[in-house]
This record gives structure tokens, C-alpha cells and sequence, in this order.
């Protein structure tokens, strides 16, 4: 029998039902210090605050050092994350007057309580990686890094913990940061009483951070000048990518990347999943499978193409192996509060795990990446790195009422206080791992940007990182969710990330595939991954027609790579993500609710189809004129389309068409199709202007190195006049690219060559 009542644990049942009721304000047991200190970052108030209870031996709790804010800018764009803290003393917690009435206590040992008001009217958006929409309140949103496989309306943990909340009130946006990565459970009114509630699993206190009601753009920037932006990618990395949880050999590589050059589909990226090793052993290769690894990675290169392989933090437990061996003596491995290794399973078996938390063991597995350095791997993708653990998914207690003393938090980590339980930094643990692995790149390739890859994150991870949102599935909803979901990210303060295009999960169909090509050219990381029991999705796995719709798609990707770059440009000045919600750009009300469009920078607003078999859909203009992108990029004189704004306005979106419109004042710049960004240096870029006055900010530089951080970039302000073109250099750092410029007026199909002058 599936299910017998007579076997009910009504206890259990009853302590169910019991957990949902209302919680009884706790008194406060704080007896610590709190250290407020107030700055302004680009002009908005920002306050914070230091929170050090007391501990059981009658010490304050240690500062926690914060990863998210502790960082070194490069000399040149120093001024961008310039502040000073004024110190305002102690402070007693009863006498602040925060916005939204917030307040706080500590009502155990292992667990603050935080309240805030929260109007009807009020939306809540940020929070990192929510399975949700674009305004996230009305529910319980747990950050605590878990591997969740299961994206459905009840996935709360997820593999990010970004504690960054937005709240926006009509055209005001302000932000609450809880800057710790201990456990937390934020209430965004699911009692539908006005009210919000956070409780924060931890012993050891936190930081929070206060900002001031601002636009939202103004926001995001204070905020991303506080825990950093997004180094410029190289500009391979923008290109498209394809991987598969396994291509299975290197002879499948070989004609993979033979079918992407023959079929002239663009491709930048080929990326080996977990079965390229030994054994699932981090830094081996399969002598069976992949015996020419390094011939191989060479090979690919002088097609132009980069390999990526996948790592993991999962070191097998086998005497035998060196790695396991060096990380025993070196003393790298988490560690039980007994002192013995910590031993879980994942994919190579039973397996240690390194300690990220601990500056050495970072170190060593730097030095330790070198093998792929060596192998002439060309980026690193970090996985797992929750960390996953096959028999513990969800490792936290359940209820839970206050975190556990540090002995019972499953292991033990070393950070720069000493011991500390594996909960309370928990939240770390993806994010120092990519640092170590950017780190390491750079260490080993100093004249080259690093491509990092990583599931599991937290806030200020754009600085090391791109991400992408784990293990969706070949779902129309999955397609939707990418939108908002990417938005909330980008909101969040990380701009470059991706889905799995053509999910992850199951099967996806020729359909689903061409619609998800269509919003993924505009994801800012823009990869096709597919699980293992899965169909083949690369462009080439259905019928010609198919293959035809999503290379003019991916095609659209590479001409867009120009302005592409730009977008990651303005973000390293402006902390703009290139994802952004209608409201970043727009302040109607429509813009504040529509969350199945976005802008892709300010030019081009995306309104893609994410249902079967539809082809229209009410599309919203906001103010101003519209035109569809491929009719401006079109060359065949028909002219553009052009729809007037303030309107809601049914549109025909056949499909493998991009669905996407320009701004009037819009001036793009635009590549020619290319198999690939090693083609870039040599092609022409063409200026398509949208109306008779627009202007644009356009940069250039090597797509490769780091010096434009040394200020090697060529910068120009590009106008449109009553239908002429106007260029003028904002900065000269670069000999002028050779390449030839052109310049296409609003609704003509003539380009007309112009020129970026140098002085
Ligand atoms: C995880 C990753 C997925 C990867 C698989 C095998 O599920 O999220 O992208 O393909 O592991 O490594």
C-alpha cells in the first residue's frame, strides 16, 4: 500500500502545522555592540551598521571579514568605488529611524530577527537567484547555497545567496543588504499583513547596509560600487558556446567542432563536462577518452576555438591519488569538529572537500590549476560548488530554529579567525573558489582577461565570475522564468550570466529550441548545455530549416557583438547590468509591472515569445518610437518598422525571427557575421542609427588583454545630427583599430563610410 493513514506521525504533522503559525516576537537577547557608520556613494546615503554579539565566553564576536567588499581596484578606475565611512559611535538599536521602520534582534544565540514594513504597494525585486518573477515578494526566500535540480514554484534554496534586496516604491528604489553569509530566510509579506521579516541563522552578527531611496539605476551603482562590477570579459567568452554533460571523447570534440566550421554556424567555446577526466579525479584527463588532451586544445585553437573544461571541488578519496594525498598533508580538507576529514559523495565517489575558506588551501588549489594552464584550457567552469553532496542535499536542519553550535554545523572551516561551522560561512564557499580560480588565471596568463564559469555564488561574485542559473529543464516555463530571473540577477550586481539554452533537463523540441536561440542571443552568457539522458540540441540536431533559423539567430549575436561590448563597458563605469527591466529605462506603470520584456541596454527592448505554438504576441512600447531590430539591420531598403510608443501592440513573432526593437535616438554598432570573435579585429563595424538625432558612447580595445585597465582602449562619443554623423574621441588610448567604419542613416540602405578620429 503507496500510503497508509494508520501510519500518520501525527506528532510530526501536528509540529508541521504549528511551525506555520505566526511567530511570537522574541525577546532580545543582544548584549554586543553596534557600530554605525554612514558614506555616500555616488552621491546616496548609504548607513551601516556592525553587529558583534556577545559570545558565550563573554568575547565580542570577530568583524567578519566581508568578500564582498574587500577588494582592490585596479589604479585607473579607482575613483569608481571611492568612499570614506564616517564613524557615527555605538549606537543603541531602539533610537535608529530606518527606512520602512526596520528593526532587529537577537533572539537566540544562533538567530536574529529582522522586521520591515512592507505597503501593498511596495515591490520587492533583487534577492540574487529566485525561481520567480521579477517581483519577488509574497513569499519565503531561503539563502543558503544548495544544489536543487527541482526549478519549481516550491525550489526556495537555490545555488546563489546574494542577500540584496530592492524595494520600490512608485519611482523611488531603495535597498537593504544583509551582508552575511550565514543562513537566511527573508518573509517578503507572505502573512499579507504589510509586513516583512528576515531571520538570520547566525552566531556570529553581520553587516547591514541601508541605502537611500534613489532611481534604480543610481541604486545599482552605489551598490556595485560597494562589492565591485564585472571585469570585462574576453571577448571570446560573448561568443556562443556549446557544451553537452558529455561529449565523450575527444574524436566527438573533434567533429563537433568540425560540424560548427563546415556548417557555418558561429561558435566561439567547446565545453568538456565532468567525463574528459580520469575517474572524475580533478586535474586529470581520461587517457582512454581524451589521450591528446593538450594536441587537442591546440588543434581547436588553430580553428579558433577555446576549450573549457568543467571543475569541480569533490577530491576523490583515494591514497593513490596525489591531489587527495596533497590536500591530506597540506591539511586543505574540511574537517569534522573531531578533527577527521569530512567524506561525502559526489561525482568521483567518496570524496574531501578543499577549504576556500582558508587562504592557503586557496592558494594551493591555484597552483594547482596550472594543470589546465598547461593543457592549454582556455577558461575554467566551476560546478558543485555549493558544495553538492549526493547524500545531503539540504543539509540544514529541519525545523529550523536558531543555527547550531559551530560543532554541529556538519564540518568545521578556517578562516582568518580561526574555526568556524560550515553553516555560518556556508554561503561562501562557490564564491572563494572562483576567486581563487580567477586569481589563479590571471597568476598564470597576467596578460590575458580569465574566464571563470561558476554555479554557486554570492554577492560581489561578478568580480571573479560569470554565472549561469544550474539545472533548468526543456520547459516553456524555464524559458519564461530566464527572464526574470536574469533580471533579478543582473539587479543583484552580477551582470554576465546565462541558462542552459535549450535546457538542461529532458528533451527539448526543435520549437523550444529556435525560441530559446531567440532570447539567448541576448543573454549576456549565451551557452547551449544539455544533460546526459538528454536529445542532442546543438543547432545542427534537427532538420535544415531548424539549423537555418538558429544560425541567422546566432549570427545576430556576433553583429551584436559591438554593442555587446559596449553594454559591458558602461556596466564596469555605471554598474548597469545589460539585462534590465522596462523600469530601468521607463517610469510608467506598465514598465514597473512588465516582466516578460526586458532592455538589452538602453537601445534595444527584447519582448520575446515563451509559449508552443504562438506566433504574435502584445507587445508594450513605452514612450517614444520603435523600430524591430531586423528590419534595421536588414540592408535591403525596405525600410524599418516602426511602431509608436505608449501603446500595447499586437505583433507578429514568426519563428526564428529576434524579437527585438530599437529606440528611437538609438545608434548601434554592428559587426559583420563572423565564425567566430577571432574574425573581430578585422571587421568593419557599422554605426545604424534609429532617427535624425541619436548619440551613443562606442569603445574598443583588444577584446583579450587587461590593459585597457592600463587605459589602452580608444573611447568615442558618436552623434547623429539631422541625419549626419558626428564622431568625437572621449579618450585615446589605442591605435585606431584597422578596421573600416560605416555609418547607415535612419531608414536608408546605403552605408556611407565614416571615420572614428583619433584626436
Ligand atoms: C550539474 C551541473 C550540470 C553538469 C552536471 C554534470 O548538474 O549543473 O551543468 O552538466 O552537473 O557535471
Amino acid at each position: 500500500m503507496a500510503f497508509d493513514i494508520l501510519q500518520t506521525d501525527w506528532t510530526k504533522a501536528r509540529a508541521k502545522m504549528a511551525a506555520w503559525r505566526a511567530p511570537i516576537k522574541a525577546r532580545d537577547i543582544f548584549t554586543g555592540t553596534i557600530v554605525a557608520e554612514s558614506t555616500t556613494l555616488n552621491d546616496l546615503p548609504v548607513s551601516k551598521f556592525v553587529v558583534r554579539p556577545r559570545l558565550e565566553d563573554g568575547h565580542l564576536a570577530p568583524i567578519s571579514k566581508s568578500f564582498a567588499t574587500d577588494f582592490e581596484p585596479c589604479e585607473s578606475e579607482k575613483s569608481f568605488y571611492e568612499h570614506e565611512w564616517d564613524l557615527d559611535e555605538k549606537v543603541d538599536q531602539k533610537s535608529l529611524c530606518l527606512p520602512f521602520n526596520l528593526t532587529w534582534l537577537q533572539a537566540k544565540p544562533g538567530r536574529f530577527d529582522f522586521h520591515f514594513e512592507l505597503p501593498a504597494h511596495v515591490r520587492c525585486l533583487g534577492l540574487g537567484e529566485r525561481f520567480a518573477n521579477l517581483n519577488i515578494r509574497g513569499n519565503t526566500h531561503t539563502l543558503f547555497s544548495t544544489d536543487n535540480p527541482n526549478h519549481n514554484e516550491h525550489a526556495d534554496m537555490l545555488y546563489k545567496s546574494i542577500p540584496f534586496l530592492i524595494l520600490n516604491d512608485g519611482p523611488l528604489y531603495s535597498g537593504i543588504w544583509l551582508d552575511s553569509p550565514a543562513p537566511q530566510r527573508w518573509d517578503l509579506d507572505t502573512e499579507l499583513s504589510g509586513t516583512a521579516k528576515i531571520e538570520l541563522f547566525s552566531r556570529l552578527g553581520f553587516n547591514l547596509y541601508v541605502f537611500a531611496p534613489t532611481t534604480l539605476a543610481d541604486l545599482v551603482c552605489a551598490f556595485t560600487a560597494l562589492t565591485g562590477r564585472s571585469a570585462l570579459p574576453p571577448l571570446w567568452s560573448l561568443g556562443h558556446q556549446q557544451c553537452r554533460w558529455s561529449y565523450p571523447d575527444q574524436a566527438t570534440i573533434r567533429d563537433l567542432a568540425h560540424e560548427f566550421r563546415s556548417r557555418k554556424i558561429p561558435c566561439d567555446t567547446l565545453v568538456l563536462d565532468i567525463d574528459y577526466m580520469d575517474e572524475y579525479r580533478v586535474f586529470t584527463h581520461s587517457r582512454e577518452r581524451f589521450p591528446d588532451f593538450k594536441k587537442l586544445a591546440g588543434e581547436l585553437a588553430r580553428d579558433h576555438f577555446k576549450l573549457v573544461t568543467i571543475v569541480d571541488p569533490g577530491v576523490k578519496k583515494d591514497e593513490k591519488f596525489e591531489v587527495y594525498r596533497q590536500g591530506l598533508s597540506g591539511d586543505h580538507f574540511c574537517k569534522t569538529a573531531r578533527g577527521e576529514v569530512f567524506i561525502e559523495t559526489v561525482w568521483p565517489g567518496l570524496s574531501a572537500f578543499p577549504d576556500f575558506l582558508s587562504e592557503k588551501t586557496r592558494q594551493w588549489w591555484g597552483d594547482k590549476l596550472k594543470f589546465y594552464v598547461d593543457n592549454g584550457i582556455a577558461g575554467i567552469w566551476n560546478d558543485m560548488n555549493e558544495p553538492a553532496m549526493f547524500n545531503n542535499q539540504k543539509p540544514l536542519p529541519v525545523p529550523l530554529v536558531e543555527l547550531p553550535e559551530a560543532q554541529s554545523q556538519l564540518f568545521m572551516q578556517q578562516g582568518e579567525n580561526g574555526a568556524v561551522g560550515h553553516f555560518e560561512v556556508r554561503n561562501l564557499y562557490g564564491f572563494l573558489m572562483g576567486q581563487a580560480t580567477h586569481q589563479a588565471l590571471t597568476r598564470y596568463r597576467p596578460k590575458e582577461r580569465p574566464f571563470v564559469l561558476t554555479r554557486s555564488a554570492s554577492t560581489g561574485i561578478q568580480r571573479y565570475a560569470a554565472v549561469w542559473l544550474g539545472d533548468n529543464s526543456s520547459w516553456y516555463e524555464h524559458l519564461q522564468k530566464s527572464l526574470p530571473m536574469l533580471l533579478n540577477m543582473g539587479l543583484s550586481g552580477v551582470p554576465f550570466a546565462g541558462v542552459d539554452i535549450g535546457g538542461f533537463g529532458g528533451d527539448t523540441t526543435p520549437e523550444l529550441l529556435v525560441r530559446w536561440y531567440e532570447i539567448g542571443i541576448f543573454y549576456p552568457f549565451f551557452r547551449n548545455h544539455c544533460a546526459l539522458m538528454g536529445r542532442a540540441q546543438e543547432p545542427f540536431s534537427f532538420s535544415p530549416k531548424v539549423e537555418a533559423m538558429v544560425r541567422h539567430l546566432i549570427e545576430t549575436r556576433y553583429r551584436l557583438l559591438p554593442y555587446i561590448q559596449d553594454l559591458f563597458w558602461m556596466h564596469r563605469r555605471t554598474g548597469a547590468p545589460l539585462m534590465r527591466p522596462l523600469a530601468w529605462e521607463f517610469e510608467d506603470q506598465v514598465s514597473r509591472d512588465c516582466d516578460d520584456q526586458f532592455m538589452f541596454g538602453d537601445s534595444i527592448m527584447v519582448a520575446p515569445v515563451v509559449q508552443p505554438n504562438q506566433r504574435s504576441r502584445r507587445v508594450y512600447f513605452p514612450e517614444g518610437r520603435w523600430c524591430t531590430l531586423e528590419s534595421l539591420l536588414a540592408d535591403h531598403g525596405a525600410g524599418v518598422q516602426i511602431y509608436e510608443g505608449g501603446q500595447t501592440i499586437l505583433v507578429n513573432c514568426p519563428l526564428g525571427s529576434v524579437p527585438a526593437f530599437v529606440r528611437e535616438g538609438s545608434i548601434l554598432p554592428v559587426a559583420d557575421i563572423m565564425q567566430s570573435t577571432a574574425e573581430y579585429p578585422s571587421t568593419d563595424i557599422t554605426f545604424y542609427a534609429f532617427g535624425d538625432r541619436a548619440s551613443s558612447i562606442h569603445k574598443d580595445d583588444d577584446g583579450i588583454s587587461l590593459d585597457y585597465q592600463k587605459q589602452k582602449y580608444g573611447e568615442w562619443m558618436i552623434y547623429i545630427h539631422d541625419g549626419d554623423f558626428d564622431a568625437r574621441p572621449i579618450f585615446n588610448g589605442l591605435t585606431r583599430p584597422k578596421r573600416r567604419y560605416f555609418f547607415m542613416p535612419s531608414g536608408s540602405s546605403k552605408k556611407l563610410p565614416c571615420d572614428l578620429p583619433q584626436h
